[in-house]
């Protein structure tokens, strides 16, 4: 069978994804200059779409480049770009970068940002995935400073990714100078100490997750006790997970090759897991 032809849309136009192709003095080439979204779709329905146009605006206000298309555009492209893919659960990546230019560190104030969209398939793990659970490892926190902005620039993260691979686990977590756990690469990170949900505060030094905000929201709807505080894996820590768009919330079994408790999915990640997965594929979108 062959392959299906993917459509991406590029400043301006919808075109097939194999022909999309971006100036090389493009600055996100050049200088990595530009910030991104990842929105997931279930049959139709976006996940918290809004809070994903809304981060990808203050993002691009962090970094003074201005949004090329109104909030409400944008949406109507999202929607464009799924229903002109193949696939029913699909992600939607969004980049902007501030345009192409005469390469120079400081940005010309009249170049055009550069807008690109596509969609893949949404990855999902298999339920014997999910009931082994993933493995991480820890590793001193080498990113910059602004880790709240959703930039490309994600060499650091490209780094923690190899290593993970090379351990042969699924996510590296960074640490603060304290032992603090930070989130991962590509996704936040959540404990259950004493009974307790608790995850690092949103600061220069995590991604504010669209995923990590519902599930504080649906951890709180349903009546568990959440604290944002920074925490480490000396506490008595009874569960692990992480959560991202692609992920949704996966338990985080084995950490520097120590089990979590007994090295089983805990309940309380599970059942967070459920509640999302009800939240994707529920009418709201
Ligand atoms: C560093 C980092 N933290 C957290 C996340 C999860 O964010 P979201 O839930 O919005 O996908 C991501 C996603 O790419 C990320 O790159």
């Amino acid at each position: 069978m062959s392959e299906p032809i993917l459509t991406a849309w590029l400043n301006g136009q919808f075109m097939p994804l194999e022909g999309a192709v971006v100036h090389i003095e493009d600055r996100g080439f050049q200088f990595a200059d530009g910030v991104y979204e990842v929105v997931a779709c279930v049959d139709g329905r976006f996940l918290d779409l809004d809070a994903h146009l809304a981060r990808l605006e203050r993002s691009c206000a962090a970094i003074r480049i201005e949004l090329p298309l109104s909030r409400d555009a944008l949406a109507a492209l999202v929607r464009q770009i799924y229903e002109r893919n193949p696939f029913s659960r699909a992600m939607i990546y969004i980049q902007i970068t501030r345009g192409a230019g005469p390469r120079s560190h400081y940005p010309a104030t009249s170049l055009s940002p550069t807008m690109v969209m596509t969609s893949r398939a949404l990855p999902q793990p298999t339920s014997e995935r999910v009931a082994q659970g993933y493995r991480a490892i820890t590793r001193p926190d080498i990113r910059w400073k602004h880790c709240e902005i959703k930039s490309i620039a994600l060499l650091a993260s490209i780094m923690g990714k190899q290593e993970a691979h090379d351990a042969e686990v699924d996510e590296t977590f960074w640490l603060d100078e304290c032992g603090h756990v930070l989130e991962g690469c590509s996704t936040n990170t959540f404990a259950v100490i004493d009974g307790t949900l608790v995850t690092h505060p949103l600061d220069h030094q995590v991604l504010g997750g669209i995923t990590r905000d519902l599930v504080l929201r649906l951890a709180g709807q349903h009546g568990l006790t959440v604290v944002e505080r920074p925490w480490s894996l000396s506490e008595g820590v009874s569960e692990c997970m992480l959560s991202s768009t692609t992920n949704a919330v996966m338990p985080v079994c084995y950490i520097d090759g120590q089990a979590i408790a007994d090295g089983k999915p805990g309940s309380t990640t599970l059942q967070l897991r459920q509640w999302l997965i009800a939240a994707m594929e529920s009418p709201e979108t």
